[in-house]
């Protein structure tokens, strides 16, 4: 399916409610677009950590249409707002029975699914077999099933905490996860918060640290 004509009904459907600005629509479309091609989404359920403005939700759910479900989940309460308010305003131009929504950290998540798209930076150090977070990830994806995931450090940029590295696509090979980086240049993320993300501690310091990038 072609993601820019998704996009496009996405801008124009739900425009009014883009809380976040979020810049998969714009400047950072390619990159989404790497990593949704990554996926390579057949049938299935996905978890999809990070429902953000809605839009990675959307059009996950066009592409599986009743081959699976999505479980999307936001950890912060603004954000679920304004994917559920999006959602709400494509639903005569989208069938969302395929979406389950619900506020929350998404790693409680606690059945095997097929994909898990990952939308927020996740610490760099966790990028390591045998850390919690990959045996979170080796546990929950069936044989054969794909993960995208950022993972990066914490800077601050301007006056945003943001984790500044990579998309890597994961892949689980026999019981055995695989890794190779599908981003070409490393960029800004939301950090990964919850129980396998950045901890608030360390958001709030790096959040009091002088600016990697100044206004002139
Ligand atoms: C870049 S935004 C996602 C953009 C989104 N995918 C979209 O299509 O608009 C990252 C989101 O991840 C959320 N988030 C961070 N850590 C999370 C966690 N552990 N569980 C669920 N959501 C989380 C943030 O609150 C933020 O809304």
């Amino acid at each position: 399916m072609d993601l820019e004509k998704l996009r496009e009904v996405f801008k124009e459907h739900a425009k009014k409610e883009i809380g976040l600005g979020d810049p998969w629509l714009d400047e950072d479309f390619n990159e989404f677009k790497n990593m949704i091609e990554a996926l390579d989404v057949k049938e299935g359920d996905i978890l999809y950590v990070g429902a953000g403005t809605g839009f990675g939700v959307y059009v996950l759910s066009e592409l599986l249409k009743d081959r699976g479900k999505i479980y999307a989940y936001e950890i912060d309460p603004n954000n679920i707002e304004v994917t559920k308010k999006n959602l709400d305003s494509l639903k005569d131009v989208m069938n969302y029975d395929n979406i389950i929504l619900k506020e929350c950290d998404g790693f409680i998540h606690n059945k095997k699914v097929d994909n898990i798209v990952i939308t927020a930076g996740a610490p760099y150090e966790q990028n390591e077999q045998n850390s919690e977070l990959y045996e979170y990830l080796e546990s929950h994806l069936n044989v054969g099933g794909k993960t995208v995931i950022p993972f990066g450090h914490l800077g601050k940029i301007y006056h945003d905490v943001v984790c500044i590295g990579k998309a890597y696509g994961l892949e689980n090979v026999d019981g055995k996860i695989t890794s190779k980086v599908i981003s070409d240049h490393s960029g800004m993320w939301y950090p990964l918060r919850g129980r396998y993300g950045f901890s608030d501690e360390k958001i709030q310091r790096v959040q009091k640290e002088p600016p990697l990038v100044e206004l002139i």
